[in-house]
């Protein structure tokens, strides 16, 4: 996640030149139908740990560019479990890393909310999941983190988790409104190719 129509935010940090210098290059953003997008994922281990230091950052910056608040590595090629989000508090940067997260705990209260996604540009649908969730994760150190999460946090989290097994919001959809959207994003990506 996301993109998210109902819950626009400002976009901060990166330049306006960031695109500008070569060694600043935004990382892609995958888009589906890319085959890195359905699949698993491997446990971040120590010997990654200088990479996903290095990636993290590069992560919130796409994320931040796009704009969206939630962006998870597979989305940018790397199938390793790590997700990055941000809700920002007072329009203020709030970055968050998780490494190896896992869900402990969902609630049996569900909540229905809009979601998008960067790798379905322009996709939206209601998606119904828990309405709160304990998740522990390692932060950018190695230190064990939890986090309980409820509202647009929890949402995110869990479509972010998600795609760490290679799951899309739209998998949580009836088969005929997935159809319907993922016909509606080829039309889009084809038309924006002609542009
Ligand atoms: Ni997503």
């Amino acid at each position: 996640m996301p993109e998210t129509s109902s819950h626009p935010l400002p976009l901060p940090l990166a330049p306006a030149d960031a695109t500008e210098s070569p060694e600043a290059a935004t990382l892609p953003i995958l888009l589906v139908p890319d085959p890195r997008l359905r699949s698993k994922t491997r446990a971040v281990g120590p010997g990654d740990a200088a990479m996903v230091r290095a990636l993290a950052p590069q992560m919130l910056e796409a994320m931040y560019k796009a704009p969206g608040i939630g962006l998870a590595a597979p989305q940018v090629g790397t199938l390793l479990r790590l997700v990055v989000v941000d809700l920002q508090k007072n329009d203020k940067p709030d970055p968050l890393v998780l490494v190896n997260p896992e869900i402990m705990a969902a609630s049996k209260e569900l909540a229905t909310r809009e979601e998008g996604c960067l790798s379905l540009p322009g996709q939206f649908a209601e998606v119904t999941r828990p309405a709160r969730v304990k998740l522990r994760y390692l932060d950018l150190s190695g230190a064990k983190r939890e986090i309980e999460a409820e509202g647009l946090l929890a949402t995110c989290l869990q479509h972010e988790l998600d795609h760490l097994d290679g799951v899309l919001f739209v998998d949580h959809i009836s088969a005929l409104k997935r159809n319907m959207l993922l016909r509606k994003l080829a039309k889009d990506l084809k038309a924006k190719v002609r542009d």
